[in-house]
């Protein structure tokens, strides 16, 4: 029939430069966070088996590659460190000599204010039980006694230069804690991006293996029940409350809802963390040729940002932004 369909969306998918004209969702290198390990005690990088790609950097390797990301032009790096030694209290996480701290200095005094540098401020890396927080004595995670230790790992990571700290362990009050010891101790200018919304994921595994965790059991007295999401919109608020100065989603992809949600709710920018088990997943589909894993990273990161999310952290943040230049 002539003159039938008269409305056809297809017309603006002709050419490449019509669909580049039309598209509504862009992913930019500058909204993408490396998270990177660093292993006390590394003399060479160590791959890390689960995250193919990815490794546990020595101090050395760490400083260059976090040059490198900023060369590239990425938003920021996330740093973790991987002690050699443990304790109930995980006090190599305060001391100003542990490995995440002294990783910072490095990386502080490498890349400068050429990205943005950001640190994880959580226990779990740094305790023998692999645990978030201090146990009281019959073993359940103590909220009160972990604010306290929180604050002070807040500080230590201050004093070393970083620039946004991110509490990831899912205590209640995290954030105001770590706030008033930032103010107290003169780093008012010191961010927080608040790991606000954290799920009790599965897809956290691959994680595990790279800092080397002593978690027996799981996180589920602390960390948010997948069904739920009228909780999340009560833990971003709760911790904009407290000062947090952008709120994150994670997992990514399982949570878009979620993450839709939430950008729907505040008004500070929102981030989303594809995390480990994300990236193996699709890693091992394409080292099996089942996925064509370039397509697949680009398709993941611009559907996290059309859901919402301004930042986003990932393992492939420096693919990403080759493939993004290509
Ligand atoms: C806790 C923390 C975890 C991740 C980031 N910060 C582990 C957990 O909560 O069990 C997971 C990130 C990933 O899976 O990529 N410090």
């Amino acid at each position: 029939m002539a003159g039938y369909p008269t409305v056809r969306p297809r017309r603006l998918r002709r050419t490449p430069a019509m669909r580049r004209l039309v598209v509504e969702t862009h992913v930019e290198p500058s909204n993408l966070i490396l998270p990177m390990f660093v292993k006390e005690g590394l003399t060479e990088p160590r791959p890390i088996s689960s995250l193919p790609g990815v490794v546990q950097h020595s101090r050395e390797s760490l400083r260059k590659a976090a040059a490198e990301a900023a060369h590239a032009g990425i938003g920021g790096i996330m740093l973790f460190g991987v002690p050699t030694t443990r304790d109930e209290t995980g006090s190599a996480g305060i001391d100003p000599d542990g490995i995440l701290n002294v990783a910072i200095r490095d990386v502080v005094a490498e890349v400068g204010d050429a990205t943005v540098i950001m640190s994880d401020l959580c226990l779990d890396e740094f305790t023998s039980h692999g645990h978030c927080g201090l146990l009281t004595p019959d073993g359940a995670v103590d909220n009160d006694a972990t604010l306290a230790a929180y604050a002070s790992m807040a500080v230590a990571q201050a004093a070393a230069g970083a620039h946004v700290l991110g509490p990831s362990g899912m205590m209640d009050g995290q954030v105001g804690v770590v706030r008033r010891a930032l103010d107290e101790a003169g780093y008012t200018d010191v961010a927080q991006l608040a790991y606000a919304v954290k799920y009790a994921s599965a897809f956290y595994g691959p994680f595990r293996e790279a800092v080397e965790s002593a978690l027996v059991g799981d996180r589920k007295t602390y960390q948010q029940d997948p069904g739920n999401v009228r909780e999340s919109l009560r833990e971003v608020a709760l911790d904009i409350a407290e000062g947090a100065d952008m709120v994150m989603v994670k997992p990514a992809l399982p949570y878009l809802d979620v993450l839709t949600k939430v950008a729907e709710a505040v008004d500070v920018p929102v981030a989303a963390y594809q995390v480990s088990g994300e990236y193996a997943m699709v890693e091992a589909a394409a080292a099996n040729g089942w996925l064509d894993r370039d397509r697949v990273i680009l398709e993941t990161l611009t559907s996290i940002r059309r859901a919402g999310a301004q930042l986003i952290l990932t393992y492939w943040a420096m693919d990403a932004a080759r493939l993004l230049r290509a």
